[in-house]
């Protein structure tokens, strides 16, 4: 049973990867599965929320109740997440979004000439959506309640109270290694302005509901 805490509420929430075009069919992105994402939109839906998911290229059923919104690369969930930001009070940027895309992609197939030569590829760095959302005038103001995700391979508080601290978000949760991607449980940590504390290793749903109650909490609390 989940109380339905955030009645009333809108939730925006990031998942999945991005993919970069190199060309046509070639591409740069990562492994992220999207699982948290989707877990924790479907428990913000759960608790009554109304959710948006914009999803990058992942493999998962759209959890019920919830609009999707799925797109490619990292300019187009920006576009999506500053277009529906507007609407929502809560960001929950879970998508392990492309740090680099190539420069330019090409706009046929980029072909082998038999010489043994290879292609170089430059990079350009693509916006940091949860930084720019933070830091809008809803953001700042906590109209926009923005939560931020962590993946560590070390020093996971000290690199989460960092990452908090850069990205100006109230609240920023760390995965608890090993790798968690594609892993159906995992452990967080979050990390807000008074500290750390964890939430124990549980299946990643679980954790979902958790976290969304304890997001729920800080917004009556910043209500009240
Ligand atoms: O800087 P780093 O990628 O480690 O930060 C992770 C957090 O920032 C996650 O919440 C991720 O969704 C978000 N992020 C983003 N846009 C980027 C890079 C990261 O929203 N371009």
């Amino acid at each position: 049973f989940q109380p339905k805490s955030l009645v009333g509420q809108h939730v925006l929430v990031s998942a999945g990867p991005t993919f970069e075009a190199i060309d046509p069919v070639r591409g740069i992105t990562n492994l992220s599965s999207g699982k948290m994402g989707f877990a924790i939109a479907r428990a913000a839906q759960e608790a009554g929320a109304e959710v948006t998911l914009v999803a990058g290229p992942v493999a998962l059923a759209t959890p019920r109740g919830v609009r999707r919104i799925d797109v490619v690369s990292a300019l187009e969930m920006m576009q999506a997440c500053v277009a529906e930001a507007d609407q929502a009070h809560v960001f929950i940027a879970t998508a392990a979004v492309a740090d680099w895309r190539p420069d330019s992609a090409a706009t046929q197939k980029i072909k082998k000439d038999g010489s043994g030569q290879t292609p170089t590829l430059g990079f350009v760095e693509n916006p940091d959506i949860l930084a720019t959302l933070a830091q809008s005038p809803r953001g700042v103001s906590g109209d926009l309640f923005c939560v931020g995700f962590a993946a560590e391979s070390h020093d996971l508080l000290a690199h989460a109270t960092a990452k908090r601290a850069r990205k100006k978000v109230p609240l920023l949760v760390g995965n608890i290694g090993p790798a968690t991607f594609g892993q159906d449980d995992n452990a967080l940590l979050l990390v807000d302005a008074q500290g750390a504390k964890e939430i124990p290793r549980n299946s990643k749903l679980a954790l979902a509901r958790l976290l969304i109650a304890d997001i729920a909490a800080r917004l009556a609390s910043q209500s009240a």
